[in-house]
Parts: structure tokens; sequence; C-alpha cells
């Protein structure tokens, strides 16, 4: 990045902004331009709390003339808005900034306080040199920089926590800083704050507890105030089956309220000895075993002021943790819609099942009336029996259930609070009277996740493949990416979460989620440099099999190749390294081979020793091209060589001459290797005929991988040219497949290819086979990084239209703006939309069908190629060929291209 910094710069820059404005006022006039937008700080938009001191900035470019770029940039960072608004920045005024860049740029002014908001804006050069009018004004806000500032006591001993305080007039600004070693919900004056549900989200408690920061300004006032609080055991008193404990045995709070008052005087309020506790209605509350709650013990007025708290006990004040109080800079956990039953059954006397229709995580709402005292219990499950009973089966040993107990009198509503179920029906006993479908409603929770991608195809199966994939990951993200939703694991296993995040990068905004996710790995790595198979690590073992720790390197390299974030790579190089390089004390003869669950639910085994020595040489790889985007010249060309290595010795053990394929020659054999790219170019061709070979004629075009294989079979199908086999795989409907799934009255992805019901893994909300997700996107719909891109910052859209697929559309908010391509076709024509964000370009081929000849290509009625020629002049294009395949290959800037390809 060039920064014109200097005196004598800034007058030369100054001089030909002057003309340039002046020329681009008589030509294009600049304030066409439409200013950036989408702002965004450490990938959030307007945040509250953040706790980094050089934060990161972002925009969407505005220009919509084809062929658009910025050529510059000028960021103002103000103390107050009406600065701002004078287009000066007292904190920050980088001037005009000569670069394309426009996410990543962190901040680098005055030194930014902890509490403070900021307010900052952007405009942006484009190609002509031409200045966009600056964008609205976005904020952000720092949470408490340095664990001084927390100046409270870990406080516990009740469900319900109380405090009254006074406050003078002239409150100005008010924040409240709450975190807990389990869950907690805070009340100030009768009211709760926030949205955020199973607050704060799960993380390795000892090492790391995540804070949320709330604008509490509008909720105090002069004279008496009650701030209350609601806690919850959450994961820090949980004790997974096996043999890890509860990090605590009781749940603890820590809070502080900052007030400014009027001439700057601050107050502060903390949690400590003088609060005061009481059990309140939460009679028992557990993740796995759901919630007891006995309104009868609901205490009116608990936290408004001036109750009277005489008979609450003093708090207990706990250690609680030592660890980094660090702020929630991701999407909370919420409520994120509703869901009405579709029925009710009534299949035993008193015992009724509502189904939603759809598998979900969260919980059920209930409204009831009743007598004081009536116990109504809520079971939760994922499938039924055939005399219509709930089969809690997949549930396991949780006992997800909620029990309520009516206070009597008016209608009463109700749903938990500090736990969540996965089910797609309920059993409801113990109502009076009969109850209507309206008696409860599902609300579905899970972490607020920006949806960013869409994905619609002329096949059903796939479209409702899409819907699937994508309510298993929701599903599955609750504050860190878990295996299920609904039995008593939930973890954060590192295999599931390696093979579909790149699915869920395209599906979902990952960027902030994934950031704490990999400190949550960070946190969980060992002094002798090992990963653990769950994160935190609450089942399973350390160090973590091969292919699950993997996803420290992987998800870290995805944050790099997908938002371009450098940091991400900067804070785990070290830790990256220091795993592979644990990996190495492992690998004589450079071939990892130990090995817990490898190629895990395989209809066929794959050997563990070959899936590890795989994931060793990826890992290697990946490390080696960490180091090249850092400019570590000397460990890339270690680890460059170390994977050359290993790639030598895995071929040499496990590619056999006589088969032609590698280890025992199974579908997940080839394709890992395929995948990881570890097979030599003269040996492609065979090993990707061997895949072939197996899927067609040993099995019928049916899939024997487990979920390890399964993410690599069809892009590596597609790479070799058989993305029509590739889409049989994925529209297959017999056993095994995900049609057979869907068929099978899926409505997320099961653990098992297999529909089975029985007391051991068999959940119905598994998000590990979707993996395929981001195959739809980038092979159907064709969205792909150039090689070598970065961020989305040069595509290449290579959709593939195959077999009876007449039609695919899919479409990526990415960081850089939208990526879009949909196709459609008809005998002879070929129709093709493609947007490229602003500060992007693609290679986009528009495939010819078999049969065509003398093709000829038209974008918006423009030619853009006929008789064998690029025809020059439409704007936005630079250039088309065609390729070996006769498909004709289009050069473009960005903007939006509607192509249409015709032949004979
Ligand atoms: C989980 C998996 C996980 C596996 C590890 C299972 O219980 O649900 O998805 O990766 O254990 O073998």
């Amino acid at each position: 990045m060039l920064k014109l910094g200097d005196p004598y710069r800034n007058v030369i820059t100054a001089v030909i902004f002057a003309f340039v404005l002046h020329v681009g006022l008589a030509s294009a006039a600049p304030d066409h331009l439409n200013p950036p937008n989408d702002l965004r700080c450490e990938y959030l938009r307007d945040p509250v709390g953040i706790d980094v001191r050089a934060p990161r900035f972002s925009w969407v470019l505005g220009f919509d003339d084809r062929g658009e770029t910025q050529t510059g940039y000028q960021i103002l960072v103000a103390s107050r808005r009406s600065l701002l608004d004078q287009d000066r920045g007292d904190l920050w005024d980088t001037g005009k900034v000569a670069s394309e860049e426009i996410n990543q740029i962190a901040y680098r002014g005055t030194t930014l306080a902890s509490g403070q908001s900021y307010y900052w804006k952007v405009r942006s050069w484009n190609r002509g040199g031409a200045a966009s009018p600056y964008s609205r004004p976005a904020t952000f806000e720092l949470g408490l920089l340095s664990r001084d500032e927390w100046k409270g006591q870990w406080i516990g001993g009740g469900h319900e926590l109380r405090k009254d305080w006074k406050l003078p007039a002239g409150v100005v600004r008010a924040r409240a800083y709450v975190t807990a070693l389990g869950y907690c919900e805070l009340h100030i004056n009768g009211r709760r704050i926030g949205h955020n549900v199973l607050d704060p989200a799960f993380t390795l408690y000892p090492k790391r507890v995540l804070y949320s920061t709330y604008d509490v300004t509008a909720a105090l006032h002069e004279g008496d105030n009650s701030v209350g609080a609601m806690l919850g055991g959450g994961w820090a008193t949980l004790s997974p089956p096996g043999s890890f404990k509860g990090y605590y045995s009781s749940p603890a709070l820590l809070i502080q309220l900052n007030v400014e008052l009027e001439g700057g005087r601050q107050m502060s309020l903390a949690s400590d000895s003088t609060w005061k506790a009481a059990d309140g209605p939460i009679v028992e509350d557990s993740v796995y075993d759901g919630e007891v709650y006995d309104a009868r013990k609901e205490t009116e007025g608990w936290d408004e002021p001036n109750f009277d708290d005489s008979s609450w006990r003093a708090v207990t004040v706990t250690s609680g943790t030592s660890g980094a109080i660090s702020a929630e800079s991701m999407p909370p956990i919420r409520v994120i819609g509703e869901i009405a039953p579709v029925s009710i059954s009534n299949p035993r006397p008193g015992t009724y099942v509502f189904d939603m229709g759809q598998n979900m995580s969260g919980w059920v709402r209930l409204r009831v009336r009743g007598p004081a005292g009536t116990r109504i219990q809520l079971r939760f499950a994922e499938v039924l029996h055939h005399d219509g009973m709930i089969n809690t089966d997949s549930i396991r040993a949780a006992k997800s259930r909620d029990i309520y107990l009516l206070r009597g009198g008016d209608t009463e509503i109700y749903q938990p609070r500090f736990t969540y179920h996965g089910f797609r029906y309920v059993e409801l006993t113990g109502y009076p009277g009969a109850p209507a479908l309206d008696s409860v409603r599902g609300e579905v929770v899970h972490t607020d996740v920006d949806s960013v991608g869409g994905f619609s195809a002329s096949n059903q199966i796939l479209n409702q493949l899409h819907k699937l994939i994508v309510w298993s990951e929701l599903t599955n993200l609750v504050g860190i990416p878990t295996d299920c939703d609904q039995r008593d694991e939930r973890q954060g296993w590192m295999g599931d979460a390696q093979v579909t995040g790149e699915e869920a990068i395209m599906n979902f905004d990952m960027a902030a989620f994934y950031t704490n996710f990999i400190r949550d790995i960070h946190d969980e790595q060992g002094d002798d440099g090992t990963v653990t198979d769950t994160v935190p690590l609450r089942y399973g073992s350390r160090p973590a099999d091969p292919a699950w720790g993997t996803a420290y390197v992987q998800l870290t390299w995805y944050m790099w190749q997908y938002y371009g974030d450098k940091r991400a790579l900067e804070e785990n190089y070290d830790g990256v390294k220091r795993y592979v390089e644990f990996l190495r004390t492992r690998a004589p003869g450079n071939l990892l081979s130990y090995s817990y669950y490898g190629d895990w639910v395989s209809i066929l085994h794959t050997p563990g020793d070959f899936v590890s020595a795989c994931y060793y040489y990826l890992d290697v790889e990946l490390l080696a091209r960490m180091a090249d985007a850092l400019g570590r010249t000397g460990d890339a060309q270690t680890y460059h060589q170390l994977a050359g290595e290993i790639k030598d010795a895995v071929n040499h053990k496990y590619l056999d001459p006589a088969t032609g394929g590698y280890a025992n020659d199974t579908q997940t054999a080839n394709a890992l290797a395929l995948g990881v790219r570890l097979v030599a170019d003269k040996s492609r061709g065979g090993v990707t005929g061997n895949l072939v070979d197996d899927i067609v004629y040993r099995h019928d075009t049916h899939l024997t991988t487990g979920f390890i294989g399964a993410k690599f079979v069809l892009p590596v199908l597609s790479e070799a040219g058989r993305s029509d086999l590739a889409y049989e795989l994925a529209t297959q409907t017999t056993y095994p497949s995900w049609g057979y799934m869907i068929g099978q009255g899926a409505t997320t992805l099961w653990e098992l290819w297999q529909n089975k019901t029985g007391p051991s893994m068999n959940s119905q909300d598994h998000a590990m086979f979707g993996s395929i997700g981001a195959w739809l996107y980038q092979t159907l719909a064709g969205i792909q990084m150039a090689d070598g891109s970065a961020a989305y910052r040069h595509l290449a859209i290579v959709p593939q239209m195959v077999e009876d697929l007449r039609s695919a559309s899919g479409s990526i908010d990415t960081l850089r703006g939208t990526v879009a391509s949909a196709w459609s076709r008809e005998p002879g024509r070929i129709s093709m939309e493609v947007t490229i964000p602003a500060g992007s370009d693609a290679r986009i081929v528009i495939p010819r069908d078999d049969q065509m000849t003398r093709v000829a290509v038209q974008e918006s009625g423009r030619q853009v190629w006929s008789e064998g020629h690029y025809a020059a002049g439409d704007p936005g294009i630079s250039g088309a060929t065609l390729n070996q395949h006769g498909d004709v290959v289009v050069e473009a800037g960005s903007g939006h291209y509607s192509f249409v390809l015709t032949g004979e």
C-alpha cells in the first residue's frame, strides 16, 4: 500500500487531486459516484464493546459502473459525531491513501481508549481518479481493554442476584459489561436488557471468558435503581459423559456498570459481596437435561428498586477465573425465529405430541392457564416411534425436558433460559385440559450469523439439500461449531468443523465467529503444540486425531483465503507451526500414522494411518503457504520442502502401482489423495479412473465414504471433468445418499448415511455431511476464486451445466460485495447473469452445449464473441477467447452482465 505521507507529497497530491476533481467534474461528475457502504469494524456493523486496540475497517464500494475499482481511499475517525459531520477526523485522517484495499485496514491513529465510542467514515477514489462522497457515518465502541479495569468480584450463590444503586441526576451515558462462568441474563429496573440468550458463549473459561457490553443509558435514571441478574450453569458447570468434570461447581457472575454524568463525572457499580442472592423460580438448569421452573417461586419486583430483599442472603464471592476477559466480538446467540407446529396428536391419554415440521435447535414457548402448582412437562425428540410417541434414542443420556409448575391465575407464558434442545417433536404432558396447536411455539435459537449465500437449481433434490445444509449448519452454531444439537454431546468436534468450514463460509458470515473459535483452539493448545479433538476439550482426546486437529490449520487458512485476514495468520502462525512441529515428532519417515477416527462414519473403511498421513501433508503445505503470505521466506522454504518430502513418502508407501490407487483403493483413499493434492500429475488420471470405477461399477453410483471422504469426492470429480458423475451422486436418491435422507423425510442432515434408530449414534442433525454445500456454489453456480487470489479479489466464474440440470444460481455476499452467477439453458441458447463487485474482476466461462458449433455471445445485446473472434466494445469486458472445450472465456471487470450464448 502506498501512503502519501510527507508534506511535499501532500502538496503534490492536493494539486493532482484538485486537477482530478476538476477534470472529474467536467467529464463525469464525481457526485454521481455512490459512496462506500456496508462499513464494518472487526467484521461487525457498528460494534459496541470490542477489545481490539487497532481495529480493522472494511467497506463495500458503491461504484456502479462496470470495470470499477478503488484507486485510493480516505478514512476519517473522530471522537465526536459533529466533527465527522464537518469532515474532520481528529483521531485519524488517513489523507488519500493510494490503495485498492477495501478491507483489513487497521486503525493507526491516536490511541483509542476503553469504553469510548468512535465515529468513522470513508470515501473512495475510482479508477478514473474521481472521489466518491463520504459514506454514511459508522461507529465502533471499545469495551474494557485491560483486566485491571474490571473492579468487581465474581459472585454467585443463587439463580438470582441483585443490588440497588442510587444515581444522581444527569446520566449521559451508561454501559454494562457483563460476563459469567455459565449463562447470565441482565435485568435493570424491572426490564430485561438486550436480546442475547445463552450468553456468554462457551469458551475455555479457565483461559478466557467472554463479556457482553450493553448500552444501558436509557434503562437507568436519577434516584433508586436496581440491577439484577439471572444466572445458570451453562457449560461451566456441566459434566459431559466420560471423564470430563464441570469446570466449576456453581456459576458465577462478574458485572460492572460505568456511568458518565453531566460534567464528566464517572460512577461505577461492580459485583461484590454486598449483592444479594436468592434461588428464584429456576429449580434446576442444565444444557443437556433442560430446566425446571416453578413459577410459584417468582418474586414480583425482584429486579426493581425498593424491593425488600431482607430475606435474601449474601452472595458468595468466588475466585472466578484468572483467564482473560475478552469481548464477545461475534454475533451473540439469539432467538432467531419462530416456528408454529404443523400438527398435534394425542397418542396416549394425557400425552400430546406436537410436530414442528422442522428439526430445530432451541425451545418452545408454552402458553397455559391452570391451577397453581400444575406440573407440565415438555420432552423433546427428533423422531417418533411407530405408535406416535416420541423416540428419544438419539438424545442419548440427555434428559432434554423442561418442567413448568404453574403460578396459577391468568394465562402464563413460559420458555426456558439456560438450556436448549435439538428437536422436531415436542411431547407435552400434565397440561390442564386439551392443548391447542398454538399452546406451543418453537423458538429457533443459535448464533445470529448473517446469511450471505443463496443457491437454487432446477433440480428439487439440490434445493432441498441446500435447505438441509443451511438448517444443519445454523442449528450447530451455538457459540462454537457443534457436532450436533440434541444429545449429551453438542461439542466443538474439530473434524466436523474442518469439513464444514468452506460450506459455512459460503452460506454465512463466519468471519467474526471463526475468529473467536480459532482463539478457542489456540487457548486449548498444549505447551507441546498439541490441539484437541473437541474445543473446548470436553470430549475425545489430546492430541487430536490429525483429521480433527487440522481444523486449527484449515480454519486459520480460510480466514486468509476467504476474508484476506492477515491478522489471523499473524496471531496463529506460531500456534500452527507448533502444531505442525508436534505432528512432525509423530511422523517417522515423514509418515504420520496415529489415528482414532479416520474417515469417521464411513460405509467402507479406509486405513486411519493413511488419512492422518494425508492431513499431515495438507497441514504442512498450508503452513508453508501461510509463511509465503506473511513473507517468512525461511520458513516457507523449510515447510514447502517438508511438504514435498511427505508427499514422496506417502506416494511411496500408499500408491499401489498394481491397482493405481491409494491405500486400500476406497473412494475416500483416492479422493482424499487427490483433494489434498498429493497425487503427481502423471498419476492423476489413473487415480481418478479408480475413483470413478469404484463409484460407477462397484457401487452403482453411490458413495462409500465417511465424512472425511465425502468432502472431497464431488470436488475432485469436477476438477477431473466429471461434474456429470458428481451431479449424479449429489442427486442420488437411494441409500446411501443425501437424496435418500431427504426421501426419508429428513429436515436436517443425519450423522449416519443409514436411517438408524437405536440408542447409539444416530443424530438427525449433524452438519458434517453438509460439506457438499461448498461444491454447489463452486461448481454448479461456478463461483470460485482464481488461483492464488484471496478474499474474492480475482474471481473465476465457471459453472458446470451438467446432465438434466436446466438452471442453477448462486450468490455470496463477500466482504467485497455480492458475487452472483445464475444460468439457464434451452436448446441452442445459454443465458448467464453474473455480478462482480466493484474492486474485483473475473474470468467468466460461458460453457457451450457439446453439440453447439459456431457459438456467438452477446452481453446485454452487444456482441462479445462472434465469427470466432472477440468483439471489443462492451464496457467492463477486456477480452474473450475460447478454451479447449470450445467454451467462451470472458475477461471482465466489476459490474452486472447478462450473457446469451447461442450456437447452431
Ligand atoms: C461426534 C462426531 C465427531 C466424532 C468423533 C461423535 O460423537 O458426534 O461428529 O466428530 O464423535 O469421532
